[in-house]
């Protein structure tokens, strides 16, 4: 393969409309609110837009942007612990410059900028195999979706009388933010992982951009949130509803029902939100996957073991046989990591050198592509290493199965 650097640039406020012009060329008309938003939110964080422009025009032209690539803030929970993460999204080469490297450089340097900024994973919903290239893992399953019939619309958007209490189904407002914010993270809590924030700002700004294609919606019963979901219309005039609560089966019926009461020629939801809206869609069709889940990589796999002392903690705590006092050393094979467990407890996570046999028995060896799946628990660590042929327990599985157990996550990707 012929050497291919593209050069790249820091997008400044003024490449917007162009942006916007490969977004809707490349990713289709239904991306764009979702892209004018982000850009008025993060164009001016340093590291998060990136475009590649063509040289060749005639000298004065000014060079037209053929690829970009954007790098979001997308901090998320894992148990109690905040993460700082980013999300690599809205990569896009026109077709006329496909081929020639483009959207690999956006991202590499990207993800450079990411790891600069001290994110400490970086998540992908694209293409695996092209993320694969700069050290992503598959780390997350895919969340299911489910194409949900249309139920009778009348009366949704308005009051409704349910088991005696009157429940409204309304647009959301900016003044709600405060306790959608709560209302959404009470209902996450069942999950492992979640996301850390919900972008209310810049998802009221897409609604505001695409009136008629987004759509946030609450449910109200006596001056209470008792649900809640967020749906965007897409190029195929099908309505992608890409989270949802809801307080009980008949609000989950309501919301439903306002969603079938917005003209399109599909509804599509995902199967996550909490345990009500998941039992609501899993009564009305088949779940299905869909195609890929989420990729991560993780730069600093020291500083996110750090981070997560906690959670070990915790997990040491509640294990059935508590773990003797020892150090752990986890290889990932051109590094290396020890966990000192001293009184049931994560006293110190910190780098080693590699040893010269990378998957000695001594040791837990994990390849690092291989370690955001261990850490974000896809599988847990006990399957992972009957799966994965370069993640190994050796003699310590029960200590790594306590350490790194299967999580649940909730989706973190949108539709
Ligand atoms: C995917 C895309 C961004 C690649 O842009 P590009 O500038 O041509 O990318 P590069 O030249 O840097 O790299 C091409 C590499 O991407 C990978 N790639 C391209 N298309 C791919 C696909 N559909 N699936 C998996 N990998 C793909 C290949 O590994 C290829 O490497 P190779 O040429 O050595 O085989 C471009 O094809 C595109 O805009 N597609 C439509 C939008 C899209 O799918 N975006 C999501 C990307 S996650």
């Amino acid at each position: 393969m012929s050497e291919r650097l593209a050069v790249t640039d820091e997008a400044c406020v003024d490449d917007a409309d162009q942006i916007i012009d490969v977004v809707e060329d490349v990713l289709g008309r239904h991306e764009v609110p979702s892209a004018r938003a982000w850009l008025r939110q993060t164009l001016e964080i340093p590291g998060s837009w990136r475009v590649v422009r063509d040289r060749s025009a005639s000298p004065g032209a000014v060079p037209s942007i053929v690829s970009i690539a954007a790098c979001l803030p997308t901090p998320i929970r894992l148990g109690s612990v905040a993460i700082p993460a980013a999300r690599v999204d809205f990569v896009a080469t026109r077709a006329s410059h496909r081929g020639r490297g483009h959207a690999s450089s956006l991202v590499r340097e990207l993800v450079a900028d990411s790891d600069r900024r001290g994110d400490v994973v970086q998540l992908s919903d694209g293409l695996p195999y092209f993320y694969r290239q700069f050290g992503f893992g598959y780390a997350l399953e895919a969340p299911g979706m489910v194409v949900l019939p249309r139920v009778a619309t009348a009366n949704v958007l308005g009051d409704s009388c349910a088991e005696g209490a009157s429940i409204t189904v309304r647009p959301a407002a900016t003044t709600d933010i405060a306790r959608l914010d709560r209302y959404v993270a009470k209902s996450s809590s069942g999950y492992d992982i979640a996301p850390g924030e919900s972008p209310w700002d810049t998802w009221f700004e897409i609604s505001s951009f695409g009136p008629g294609t987004d759509h946030l919606l609450v449910a109200e019963s006596d001056g209470v949130l008792v649900g809640f979901t967020r749906a965007h219309l897409d190029s195929d005039d099908v309505l992608r509803v890409q989270a949802s609560y809801a307080d009980t089966s008949e609000v989950a019926r309501l919301l439903h029902a306002a969603l079938s009461g917005v003209g399109s020629a599909g509804l599509l939801a995902l199967h996550c939100g909490n345990a009500v809206w998941r039992d609501h869609l899993a009564a009305q069709a088949p779940v299905m996957a869909l195609p890929f889940g989420v990729s991560a990589r993780v730069p600093n796999p020291v500083g996110l073991l750090r981070l997560l002392r906690p959670e070990f903690d915790r997990r040491l705590d509640s294990a059935s046989v508590p773990e003797p006092d020892r150090n752990l050393r986890l290889s990932l094979f051109t590094s290396a990591i020890i966990l000192e467990i001293r009184a049931g407890m994560i006293a110190d996570a910190r780098a080693a050198s590699p040893s010269d046999d990378a998957a000695s028995p001594e040791d837990v060896a994990i390849a690092p592509d291989w370690f955001p799946a261990l850490v974000l628990g896809r599988w847990g660590a006990e399957e992972q290493t009957r799966r994965v042929d370069d993640a190994i327990a050796g003699a310590h599985s029960t200590t790594l199965n306590t350490l790194f157990p299967a999580l649940n996550a909730h989706a973190l990707v949108d539709l």
